[in-house]
């Protein structure tokens, strides 16, 4: 006897028409006309299931504040910073945590059930990090949710960084965070890298730095943190975000550093739809990308994410949670085009930054638990394509939220008909 049976599913890793048998909140079967009974039976008609979506870089503090106290009219970063400068003395706990509330109801409606969040600790009164340890514990049920200790003005340049990141940790923040480019020098940037790291060798914890978020070639902070990750053995723990500067690195530089990332086991995370926008804002023509090399990084056997960053902040005033909206900017900034490449950008948002979460028991596997969504699309290259309706999300074999089919109603000169663009095309 099952709680929940899910038929005629297609899973990411290729399987078709397979049965998934559910019993106390983990998957303990899947096979092809799976036998038994179930409390609840749900009818997958030959649509993917997926493990739910993963966002392993996104700002939960400043989500949803878009306009306050005025709107970024530029769309610039360095507004953006001004705004949220501006912003941070007048939050209030109670905003903070409403605002990241809604944007969790968004998350899940979306099936992203786990997120890593910095959180600005540049702020004597650590509001931010009070609010979202309130709403770490709120969501906890539903939504994995880690906080990252993120010295938003720099671990040295801002004055107090350095105890206010401690006492983040104290409170009971997971993740030691850091922003090398944006302190002083090269050489505090680099200074950063090492107190940092240490102090997650002593605590124990996982590291995930916003580094050479920047079209300087020459940022190479990341060349120090993967130094610092080998010299400490932080192998697999650390997580080097956005690696902006890469794109324009020399050619050579970047042959001998991908090997070094990969033998330390750094992890690399884009966030496309901002790195698009932000980027190469000081050329004229051509204008780089400010991507990182993820396709390259994946030959080197390098674990690589596409994370959202922002939803509707100072910074950026776009996205909803849509994590395939994501990987589909990552798949076309990236040239990602080969039929295994755009199943390697459905991975970016659902098993790699699972893999950098160190996420227990995730994926659509027998023993696995039970959170998975099921998509209006027949496999992860479709999902991407159509940024598939989100039928069923599913967390530990019960659904949480459901959306109906997207299906349009067409009535051309008196004819009415129905288009679901899923079925539009024949499937391969
Ligand atoms: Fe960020």
């Amino acid at each position: 006897m099952f709680d929940l049976k899910i038929t005629n599913a297609n899973l990411p890793d290729g399987r078709t028409g397979v049965d998934i048998g559910v019993k106390d909140g983990r998957i303990t079967a899947i096979e092809k006309n799976l036998g038994g009974e179930a409390g609840e039976t749900i009818d997958a008609g030959n649509q993917l299931v997926a493990p739910p979506f993963v966002d392993v870089h996104f700002h939960m503090d400043a989500t949803l504040s878009l306009g306050m106290p005025r709107m970024n009219e530029s769309g610039l970063l360095l507004d953006g910073i001004k705004i949220w400068g501006e912003l941070k003395p007048l939050l209030t706990q109670e905003a903070v945590i409403e605002r990241a509330l809604a944007y969790c109801d968004l998350a899940v409606s979306q099936g992203l059930l786990a997120i890593r969040t910095h959180v600005d600790i540049c702020d004597e009164r650590l509001l931010g990090v009070e609010a979202l340890l309130e709403v770490k514990r709120l969501v906890a049920p539903y939504i994995d949710l880690q906080l990252v200790a993120f010295p938003q003005d720099g671990y040295y340049r801002y004055p107090g960084a350095v105890d206010l990141l401690d006492r983040a940790l104290d409170m009971g923040v997971d993740i030691v965070g850091g922003i090398p480019h944006f302190e002083r020098t090269m050489a505090d940037g680099a200074a950063s890298m090492k107190a940092l790291c240490e102090i997650a060798e002593k605590r124990g914890l996982l590291v995930d730095i916003h580094c050479d978020e920047t079209d300087d070639p020459n940022s190479r902070h990341i060349e120090a943190l993967t130094y610092e990750t080998q010299r400490l053995g932080l192998n697999g723990r650390v997580n080097a975000s956005h690696l902006t500067s890469m794109h324009s690195m020399d050619n050579y530089y970047v042959s001998k550093l991908l090997p070094m990332m990969a033998e330390a086991g750094i992890a690399a995370t884009a966030n496309p739809r901002i790195n698009i926008v932000i980027q190469g804002r000081h050329d004229t023509y051509p204008k780089r990308r400010g991507m990182n090399r993820f396709p390259e990084m994946l030959t080197y056997g390098i674990t690589s994410a596409f994370g959202q960053d922002c939803v509707m902040d100072p910074w950026y005033s776009l996205n909803h949670a849509d994590m395939l909206e994501v990987a589909d900017m990552g798949l076309h900034v990236a040239q990602m085009t080969s039929r295994a490449a755009m199943r390697q950008c459905f991975e970016a948002v659902t098993t790699s930054p699972a893999k950098i979460m160190h996420l227990e028991g995730y994926g659509v596997d027998v023993g696995c638990k039970a959170d998975m969504v099921l998509l209006q699309a027949s496999d992860s290259i479709e999902a991407i394509r159509l940024k598939a309706t989100r039928l069923a999300v599913i967390k530990g074999g019960k659904v949480i939220s459901r959306t109906e089919p997207r299906v349009a109603k067409l009535n051309i000169a008196g004819r009415p008909s129905q288009i679901d663009a899923s079925k539009v095309v024949p499937q391969v």
